[in-house]
């Protein structure tokens, strides 16, 4: 399962980027505002990014017409081969992504919340979906029991499940054990996945025992 970072805050991507464990960023217009940053920055960003190793980043659309987002997904690839144009899952997103797909631009389908999303995301080729887990599962639609059925929907097609909303090291495990192809986590969890406190006890001791 390959690891993706969702967030635009650079100081707190530049350690975990540095490990060489992340596939690369995922970004929305959510993340950037959180970030202090707009759709404006996006370019500077993604230079960011990329010089500190950031293998792909994702940068979503905002427009709201298939030929909008045709034109922004467009916009959004041209700012590298390892950019891929995220886009909600809409009547308008999907036959963007068709469209798109058409001249191999890569689309990850956003904001997904049901496995009937995933027929659709292979019907117009995108490269990805990204179920909202935690979302789902606070909505009553059950988010691991949803991520599978879109696993075995979409198999043997090119399309890949990038799982979101994410909301701990547990639920990475489980996606994993689903054989999920991809998460995309926050900071905070990636940091949580790294923390072990019977780990930290036997360095410790490891340590002490070292010093003799
Ligand atoms: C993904 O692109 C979103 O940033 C993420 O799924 C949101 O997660 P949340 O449900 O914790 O807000």
């Amino acid at each position: 399962m390959k690891l993706y970072l969702d967030s635009a805050d650079v100081t707190a991507l530049t350690p975990l980027i540095r490990t060489g464990l992340f596939a690369g960023v995922t970004t929305n217009p959510l993340i950037l505002r959180r970030a202090g940053l707009s759709q404006q920055d996006v370019g500077e960003l993604v230079g960011s990014l990329t010089a500190l190793g950031a293998a792909q980043v994702f940068v979503q659309t905002t427009g709201a017409s298939v030929d909008r987002l045709v034109e922004e997904a467009r916009e959004i690839t041209s700012l590298g081969e390892h950019v891929v144009a995220k886009i909600p899952a809409t009547r308008a997103g999907f036959a963007a992504t068709r469209t798109l797909a058409g001249s191999g631009v890569p689309v990850l389908i956003t904001a997904v919340y049901h496995a009937r999303q995933a027929l659709l995301a292979r019907a117009a080729g995108a490269w990805g979906i990204a179920p909202y887990v935690g979302r789902m599962t606070d909505a009553g639609r059950g988010g691991l029991a949803q991520v599978a059925m879109m696993q075995r929907i979409l198999h043997g097609s090119p399309t890949r499940v990038l799982a979101a909303s994410i909301r701990s090291a547990d639920v990475v495990c489980e996606l994993a054990e689903l054989d999920v192809h991809s998460v995309t986590i926050s900071t905070a969890v990636a940091d949580e996945l790294f923390e072990d406190e019977l780990t930290a006890r036997a360095v410790e001791e490891f340590a002490a025992a070292s010093r003799g």
